[in-house]
């Protein structure tokens, strides 16, 4: 059962085809990111421009890789929240057309339960009731996942997302966009001896990270009015230090609370190495994490989502419109 899934929800033009929800057979993702680095950051109307241009590509380069024809794809699975508005209706608006035109039936996901079905892939299947940690540029949560398309939002981040302050912070050290990549390989020269503070929220599974990106930017004004030359790598490693530290302790925490039988950790910031290691370490159950590629934005984990939705007799209506504030749970 091949399933193509369309993911335009953000920065990248992604398409994929999928076997039985977790076999990958092609995996098509155009980044948009050196476009947007011009800018600091992602400008939405620029990316959704990019998705018109790129989209047929990138759908006819995945079936061709997979290589599938039109009539084995049994389902058409799109992302339609949440993300930037004109930017899902790209790929809903192209999968809702070849999905007319072909007779293929349509699926929704949410991009937040792609996110969690990336850990399907090419992987042995995790077992339920499943704890999600999902760190991403536009949202940070704890998810609490009891079976296929069953959610229980536990906490989420009070102010920015993860993501977020890893490319506010990457900004305010001149390090580019986006951050978490460059924070990471900066911090990996730092000889460790700067820290900075942990908002632990107590009694809570919530977050919050503007605090933390206060401090780092008052750290920056007091190292540099002190005249020396600014110590990128310390500042870059106790900022990933600390948003690290909260993210696996409270993971663990929600876990144990929980009697989770597996912590997945999904999303951007779960391509961070650190974070990577630090769950893996603390987790009191077995850890599942995909592998660094799919991490971020790809229309893999849409089609993995939405073969489960299939299964289960979902179709979407051809009215099926964008949410950009979809919520999961
Ligand atoms: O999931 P994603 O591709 O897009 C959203 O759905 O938001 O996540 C992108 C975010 C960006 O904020 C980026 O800086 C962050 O993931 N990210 C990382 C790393 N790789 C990507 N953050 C920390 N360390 C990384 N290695
Ligand atoms: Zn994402």
């Amino acid at each position: 059962m091949l399933v193509l899934g369309i993911e335009t929800s953000c920065d990248e033009t992604a398409a994929a085809v999928v076997e039985d929800g977790h076999r990958l057979l092609a995996n098509v993702v155009a980044s948009q990111e050196e476009i947007h680095a011009r800018y600091g950051g992602i400008v939405p109307e620029v990316a959704s421009r990019q998705h018109l241009l790129s989209i047929a590509t990138v759908v006819e380069t995945a079936l061709a890789r997979a290589p599938a024809r039109w009539e084995e794809i049994a389902a058409i699975a799109v992302t339609h929240g949440p993300g930037l508005a004109g930017s899902l209706l790209v790929g809903l608006n192209f999968a809702k057309a070849v999905a007319l035109a072909r007779g293929i039936p349509l699926v929704a996901v949410n991009h937040l339960e792609g996110h969690i079905y990336s850990a399907w892939l090419d992987a042995p299947a995790p077992r339920f009731p499943l704890l999600c940690l999902l760190v991403s540029g536009g949202h940070t949560g704890l998810f609490l996942m009891e079976d296929h398309g069953h959610y229980r939002q536990l906490g989420g981040t009070r102010d920015d997302a993860a993501g977020e302050a890893f490319d506010k912070v990457a900004r305010l050290l001149g390090l580019g966009f986006p951050g978490g990549p460059a924070i990471q390989r900066v911090a990996a020269a730092s000889a460790g001896d700067l820290r900075l503070p942990r908002a632990w929220l107590p009694g809570t599974d919530d977050f919050s990270f503007s605090g933390l990106k206060t401090a780092a930017l008052h750290l920056v004004q007091k190292l540099e009015a002190g005249g020396a030359a600014l110590p990128v790598p310390e500042v870059a490693a106790a900022f990933q230090e600390a948003v690290v530290d909260v993210l696996a302790a409270k993971a663990a925490e929600a876990a144990r609370a929980t009697g989770a039988r597996e912590l997945l950790l999904g999303g951007g910031v779960a391509a961070n190495l650190l974070l990577r290691d630090a769950v893996a370490t603390r987790s009191p159950v077995p850890v599942r994490v995909p592998p660094v590629s799919l991490c971020t934005d790809n229309g893999a984990m849409i089609a993995a989502a939405g073969f489960f939705r299939w299964r289960a007799g979902e179709r979407a209506p051809w009215d099926l419109d964008v949410h950009p504030s979809l919520r999961l749970g």
